[in-house]
């Protein structure tokens, strides 16, 4: 079992946030620093990280760096929880400790501005299934936008998911009406 612990991937992760110029260099340079941490001890994961809700998905803080750099979480999705559309409005590092997560991806086609609010235009992209110990990453500008959620009739899903600063809020849309708005991203302390 790797000996790869917690401290030591923040501590990876706050020397390559400092050598990435673009949100592309930092998810490059961590998404291997998450496979690690993911596949090796977790043993950092605690009860309070493994709460569930059973309205929507929870959201359990694991770290929140001071400075705004980057926040970590625990996601608990239980059988048929999804997020709404949404975006990041930064870089994220997703990986899966246990179940099957599901992202289903939308591309924007109105030529807008990506920060309008009104005459947004998405069509349905490709869909990713991501078992246990695997990684994937996005970054903004343009923004990805997708939903991500639980498909397993059955079985609960629990992801790590780190953000580029403190995960306080993102925009979700709404797809036939064409619009986007921020909303305020509740979670659990840890
Ligand atoms: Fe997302």
């Amino acid at each position: 079992m790797s000996s790869y612990t917690l401290e030591m991937f923040i501590e990876d992760c706050r020397e390559k946030i400092s050598r990435g110029r673009l949100p592309a260099d930092c998810v490059e340079m961590i998404a291997p620093s998450m496979f690690q941490l993911l596949n090796g001890d977790t043993s950092f994961l605690q009860p309070q990280h493994f709460r569930d809700d059973p309205v929507h998905y929870a959201r359990n803080a694991i770290f929140i760096d001071e400075n705004d750099t980057m926040s970590l979480f625990a996601l608990v999705w239980l059988p048929g929880q999804w997020t709404p559309i949404h975006d990041h409005g930064t870089w994220g590092v997703v990986g899966v400790f246990e179940g099957t997560l599901e992202e289903r991806n939308f591309i924007r086609t109105d030529g807008h501005r990506s920060d309008a609010l009104e005459g947004i235009e998405l069509v349905r992209g490709g869909v990713i299934l991501l078992s246990a110990g695997a990684v994937t990453s996005f970054v903004p500008n343009p923004d990805h936008i997708h939903i991500t959620g639980n498909a397993d009739p059955q079985r609960r899903v629990v992801s790590l998911h780190l953000y580029g600063r403190t995960m306080a809020g993102f925009h979700t849309y709404d797809k036939e009406a064409g619009t986007r708005e921020w909303i305020e991203a509740s979670y659990n302390e840890s």
